[in-house]
């Protein structure tokens, strides 16, 4: 069975590395090498972020490296993230601080800019032909005690990583989804002109 060809299918070109971006299942049994995996963390360091005040951290787990470290994390994910991600090559999770200590009031970005080092880590791991399959299936409680978390700080995100394999790989009932052509909704209901709902005449 072929890798699928998840290439978007847009109304105006995009990047590449955007275009080719998705969220797989199927990983192959392969460890990244300690300069790409740096390269991931360097692009989520550089994103911008709310004062400048980089509110995010990841606690990581290599399966090759560390399996005790991914079994914890691997038993935070919801069962029906477990099946697949158990194979990838490592799991993160993305925490975040709300209330900085040191910078006086508390941060009403922190969790959008723990997206935006997701989305700059994510484009990365494409330059360096990984993937991420971001997971908002995991129990938050759990992972704040089996990874020790202290208060103050809060799970945001969790996440695969790990190189592409052939979808036979993965059991039958979550084989199709991985075969599923990706779906978006139209610019005409994300982007309005001028005012809330009035159509953008190039988007009609
Ligand atoms: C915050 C967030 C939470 C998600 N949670 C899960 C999840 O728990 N399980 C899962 O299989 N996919 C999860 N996804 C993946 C989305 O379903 C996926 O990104 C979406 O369907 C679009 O597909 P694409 O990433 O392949 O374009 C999550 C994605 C994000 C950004």
């Amino acid at each position: 069975m072929p890798i699928p060809d998840k290439r978007a299918i847009t109304a105006f070109p995009i990047h590449e590395l955007l275009a080719s971006r998705w969220s797989p299942r199927a990983f192959a049994d392969r460890a990244i090498p300690p300069d790409v995996l740096g390269s991931l963390f360097e692009a989520a360091r550089w994103a911008p972020s709310s004062r400048n005040l980089q509110p995010w951290h990841f606690v990581v787990a290599e399966r090759h490296r560390d399996s005790e470290g991914f079994a914890r994390i691997l038993g935070t994910l919801m069962e029906g993230n477990q099946i697949w991600a158990q194979h990838a090559s490592l799991l993160l999770i993305a925490v975040t601080q709300p209330k900085p200590e040191n910078a006086g009031r508390a941060n009403p970005y922190a969790h959008y800019d723990v997206g935006q080092a997701m989305a700059h880590l994510s484009i990365q791991a494409l330059a360096n032909g990984l993937y991420i399959h971001q997971m908002g299936g995991f129990r938050r409680d759990m992972a704040r005690e089996a990874l020790a978390i202290p208060a103050g700080f809060e799970p945001v995100v969790s996440a695969a990583v790990g190189y592409l394999a052939d979808p036979s790989v993965l059991p039958e009932e979550i084989r199709d989804r991985e075969l599923t052509p990706r779906s978006r909704n139209p610019l005409s209901e994300q982007v309005f002109s001028g005012t809330w709902g009035a159509p953008h005449p190039d988007y009609a």
